[in-house]
């Protein structure tokens, strides 16, 4: 039997093309090897969203060169977004690698390996939605749902709209047909996946298209399905009825993660987001008032081009106005091809270092207060293992999609309620309260 070795890079939308990678290749005979120096083929699932991305793959794949060189008869494949934005150029940077496949062209590696080709080979138009693929799934209790693909946004930062193309959904009855099975194979949580999910269904022909708020509800309705949660919608099409579904439907869990970027409306504009920073906040305003006991969570950019010290204190505000339960922080990288990397006035490495520095500070904090809230209340968790760095201890995560430690008797995969004692700035902890009240 012959064995593969894959690294997955990026977004949730790659760790879910690997799972349907996997799904292939176990259909084409292949075994997972635990180590990359013991597969007969070397694949790398990659991403080009910033320029440390590269960089942590291209180390990767100086590994695989070695290995080939070793063993000619090793294949190294790289699938993903980095090898869609260099295309043919791959094999002219990288002689070794066999084949070479974007986002969309997945289902060709199966070709490929089928073929037993001498000679390399490069898919880089789109043909379909790697949703459609068998998946090998890393958990029993929860899964990805891939709803639509590509992106039909502007953001002149973004490599995306280059990588995974035009914004195309699935369509709504295969999704529900799929939540469907894996519900019925025990999946108790799933996370519908789309560069922008609240566009969704907009490409779809008239008889069939449904809005993402539909959706929602439609999914809902899958009796023991516990949790819908979905990532990343676009502030500009957060529009009340995804916010009503939250109120009302009960699986659609307590978190919205709001990608804002920068807080200047200057810079926003220069980003091509089409929202301003009033706009933003009239978004969070809507939320708060809904969902009250909503989460948010958001992605930043540090020292994009022209970005002062005004604008820079601007994003400061929206943080603190705000009070975000977590933020993941980016400093701004150049990728080519954008519109961003030729503006001018890019901004100075150290002082990008140094405003970073103070963004965490000021997330962290309120991520901190935002999840003091918690504390003396029961909250729902669903068993995700032991404790990282605490093995008598369970891990799970709340509705808000905070990481609770615990003691607790669960089982993986099972709902229980913790009393939540204390905050840490990672995590909930928390004891099982037994008996009175389980889900599962
Ligand atoms: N530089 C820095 N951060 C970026 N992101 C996307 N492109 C870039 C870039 N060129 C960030 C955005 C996006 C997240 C997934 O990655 O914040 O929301
Ligand atoms: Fe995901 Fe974007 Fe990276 Fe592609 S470039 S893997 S879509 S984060």
């Amino acid at each position: 039997m012959k064995t593969f070795h894959l690294t997955t890079f990026g977004c949730q939308m790659n760790e879910h093309d690997s799972e349907r990678m996997k799904g292939m290749l176990a259909g084409l005979g292949y075994r997972e090897a635990a180590e990359r120096d013991g597969a007969d083929l070397i694949l790398f699932n990659t991403c080009s969203i910033r320029e440390n991305a590269d960089n942590r793959f291209i180390t990767h794949l100086g590994e695989a060169k070695r290995l080939k060189r070793e063993e000619p008869s090793r294949i190294v494949g790289v699938g993903g977004c980095w090898a869609q934005s260099v295309k043919e150029e791959v094999f002219r940077r990288y002689p070794f690698v066999d084949v070479a496949f974007g986002p969309g062209q997945i289902h060709r590696l199966a070709e490929f390996l089928a073929s037993d080709s001498l000679t390399a080979q490069g898919y880089f138009e789109f043909e379909g939605f790697s949703g459609d693929l068998p998946m090998r799934r890393e958990r029993a209790f929860q899964a990805w749902l891939q709803i639509s693909q590509g992106c039909n946004c502007a953001c002149s930062y973004c490599i995306v709209p280059s990588t995974r193309g035009r914004e195309r959904s699935r369509r709504p009855a295969d999704l529900i047909e799929e939540a469907q099975t894996l519900v019925g194979e025990g999946v108790r949580e799933i996370t519908l996946l789309g560069q922008n999910v609240n566009s969704y269904g907009r490409d779809l022909g008239k008889e069939e298209r449904i809005g993402f708020s539909e959706l929602l509800r439609e999914l809902d309705g899958i009796e023991g399905l516990d949790r819908i949660r979905y990532t990343s919608p676009h502030p500009k099409d957060m529009r009340e009825d995804v916010i009503e579904a939250h109120a009302t439907l009960d699986s659609v869990c307590e978190h919205i993660h709001l990608p804002l970027q920068s807080g200047s409306s200057d810079v926003l504009k220069r980003m091509r987001r089409t929202y301003g920073r009033d706009r933003y906040l009239d978004r969070v305003a809507m939320i708060r008032e809904r969902l009250p006991d909503c989460s948010l969570t958001t992605d930043i950019i540090v020292g994009f081009p022209g970005e002062s010290d005004r604008d820079f204190e601007e994003t400061l505000e929206v943080v603190e106005e705000v009070g975000y339960d977590g933020a993941f922080t980016f400093l701004f990288s150049p990728r080519r091809g954008t519109e961003a990397a030729e503006l001018p006035d890019q901004v100075p490495h150290p002082v990008k270092k140094e405003r970073m520095a103070r963004l965490v500070e000021l997330v962290q904090e309120r991520a901190t207060e935002r999840a003091r809230r918690f504390e003396g209340k029961t909250v729902e968790v669903l068993i995700e293992g032991t404790a990282r760095r605490d093995p008598g201890a369970l891990r799970g995560r709340n509705r808000q999609n905070r990481t609770v430690v615990f003691d607790g008797t669960g089982g993986v995969g099972q709902l229980v309620e913790v009393r939540i004692e204390a905050t840490t700035s990672q995590s909930l902890r928390g004891t099982e309260v037994l008996a009175s009240r389980t889900f599962a």
